[in-house]
């Protein structure tokens, strides 16, 4: 298969078309018409608030509240050290700018690899048509040496930075998975320890290259995330847009802050009351947009279904039971909008 080796070294090259494999069907293009004016936007939640008693209740209903309706929320005063997210962006676009050669020494030609994988598009030996995406792609739970030495080497500060920022990320993730447990009326603990242990936790680089026509082709496809919540650090350049009513709302970059989103996982926990949304990235013909996703997911063995606390007789459980790691393989398949979760649904829509 041609373009394997990614979109950064066709542009690099001098391609100025988008080639025929990038061309997206006409109704997943960008429809202007679709794209909320700038009036909306997703919520923004000062998470300074979670640590004073008196405020916390109302930052945890906000939480909660936007879950509910946009699936998506960002947050300000999370308590990662600028610096963390600084050398993240950093050494991320540093690799993406190596050489080829040296990025493709971590392709893999299995999505399913746990380890370190260098790619293009989603999955490129499934995608009829391919996002405009080059990626990385590498577990960060455990921090052990095992782990930490499957990531690059280079740039050489990679390994460090990437570290750092796991961790911090990782401690956000569970202060947010206590919010989130409470505003849903269980216990602060509850929701990580439904997650079970040693949870998943991946990390994705995405570099979006410039498109010489960026009506034509797309950054990422519109999908949900397949696990429990995602964190985005997203860099200046926009392209993030997430399906609100059937209309395309864009996130705008917000700098300092992060883009928190409800994954499949946590959906099917809270019995279809959290959403996980449908979302995408569109291009820009002017520059690279760089965005670093971490997935704070269930175990790979996690029996999930809808918590029992919250279910009764006027609320069935919406989803089936499956373990996480059967989730996952319908996923990697093929990306697609939200066919992954009606597969569990106990009823038919
Ligand atoms: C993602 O959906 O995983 C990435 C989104 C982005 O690049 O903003
Ligand atoms: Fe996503």
């Amino acid at each position: 298969r041609p373009y394997l080796r990614g979109v950064k070294v066709l542009v690099d090259g001098g391609m100025d078309i988008v080639p025929d494999i990038y061309i997206q069907p006409e109704h997943q293009r960008l429809c202007k018409s679709k794209v909320c004016p700038d009036t909306q936007d997703i919520p923004v939640i000062d998470l300074r608030e979670l640590s004073n008693s008196g405020n916390r209740p109302k930052a945890i209903a906000a939480i909660g509240q936007a879950c509910q309706k946009w699936g998506f929320f960002q947050v300000t005063n999370h308590g990662v050290p600028v610096a963390t997210t600084e050398k993240m962006k950093e050494v991320a676009y540093e690799f993406f700018e190596l050489p080829v050669e040296e990025k493709m020494a971590y392709h893999a030609t299995s999505m399913s690899s746990k380890m370190t994988m260098y790619g293009t598009s989603f999955n490129p030996y499934e995608d009829k048509t391919f996002d405009w995406r080059d990626y990385l792609r590498h577990s960060c739970n455990p921090l052990s040496e095992e782990n930490v030495s499957s990531w690059p080497a280079n740039p050489p500060s990679y390994r460090q930075a990437t570290h750092s920022y796991s961790e911090a990320v990782g401690s956000l993730c569970k202060s947010l998975l206590r919010a989130l447990s409470e505003s849903l009326g269980l216990s602060p603990e509850f929701l990580d320890a439904a997650f079970g242990t040693p949870n998943e936790r991946f990390l994705l680089l995405n570099y979006y290259p410039p498109c010489p026509d960026p009506a034509l082709a797309l950054g990422l496809s519109s999908h949900s995330d397949v696990g429990g919540i995602t964190i985005l650090l997203q860099d200046a350049t926009s392209g993030l847009q997430v399906l609100n009513d059937g209309q395309w709302i864009p996130v705008k970059p917000l700098p300092g802050a992060f883009v928190v989103n409800v994954g499949d996982q946590l959906q099917v926990l809270s019995n279809g009351k959290y959403k996980s949304v449908e979302h995408r990235v569109v291009l820009n013909s002017e520059c690279p947009r760089l965005s670093i996703a971490l997935f704070y997911n269930p175990s790979f063995n996690t029996v999930v279904s809808p918590v029992e606390e919250l279910l009764d007789e006027s609320h069935p459980p919406l989803y089936k039971e499956f373990t996480f790691s059967d989730y996952k393989k319908r996923f990697y398949a093929k990306l697609d909008g939200k066919a992954c979760i009606r597969s569990v649904q106990t009823t038919v829509e």
